[in-house]
């Protein structure tokens, strides 16, 4: 057993580089559903036990995955697009787990990439219900609000993002890498 003054040193492992891409791996697609349900159910209460929908069955998953040994071994984030016809787009879903948050731009590259994909696929339009705590992180990867909602009960914004600011991702299943932020 060690002394306690050693027991606080003891800090949990977090890999140092990220793959964001397209999920095409069954495990990938599962453990992004178990990530939304960690979040969306246990720490968010937005949703009791489940929150699929019929979207999933149509939805374009995008993971985050974390490495171990150079390879891909865990999501640690995800969103999902889908066509809701006429060049119009829409995302959800987008989670990052906990400890990983704020480390390594995840979100904000689950967001490039989502926007991306849409329109390498035809979107002239990417629209998503923003939880209102959020509005500044999306408002800085330069989306524009367009009016309050409720869902869930929870204050949301509508908002849409400034495509000129989104290049087509044309290859999202192969996807971009980021590593962890430098302490500052
Ligand atoms: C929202 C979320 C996906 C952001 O993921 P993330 O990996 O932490 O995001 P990033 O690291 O790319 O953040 C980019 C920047 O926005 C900032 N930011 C992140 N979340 C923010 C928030 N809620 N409010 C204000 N700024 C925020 C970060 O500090 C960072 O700024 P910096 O570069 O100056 O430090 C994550 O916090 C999350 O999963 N939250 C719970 C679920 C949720 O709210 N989903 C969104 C529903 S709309």
């Amino acid at each position: 057993m060690l002394p306690e003054s050693h027991e606080h040193r003891v800090v949990p492992f977090v890999s140092p580089g990220f793959t964001v891409k397209l999920a095409d791996r069954p495990w990938e697609r599962r453990q992004a559903m178990a990530l939304r349900r960690r979040v969306f159910c246990g720490e968010q209460g937005l949703f009791a036990e489940d929150d699929r929908d019929a979207l999933d069955e149509c939805a374009l998953p995008i993971v985050a995955l974390s490495w171990w040994s150079g390879m891909a071994e865990q999501v640690v984030g995800t969103v999902r697009i889908h066509d809701h016809g006429d060049g119009l787009w829409r995302g959800s879903r987008l989670a990052v787990a906990d400890d990983y948050r704020r480390l390594a731009r995840l979100g904000t590259e689950l967001i490039r990439i989502a926007v991306g994909s849409a329109r390498a696929r035809g979107c002239s339009r990417f629209l998503a219900q923003v939880q209102q705590a959020n509005v500044p992180l999306f408002e800085r990867l330069h989306w524009q609000s367009l009016h309050r909602i409720n869902v869930c009960g929870r204050p949301h914004v509508l908002m849409q993002a400034d495509l000129a600011h989104y290049p087509p991702c044309v290859e999202p299943a192969r996807g971009v890498v980021t590593t962890r932020r430098q302490a500052a």
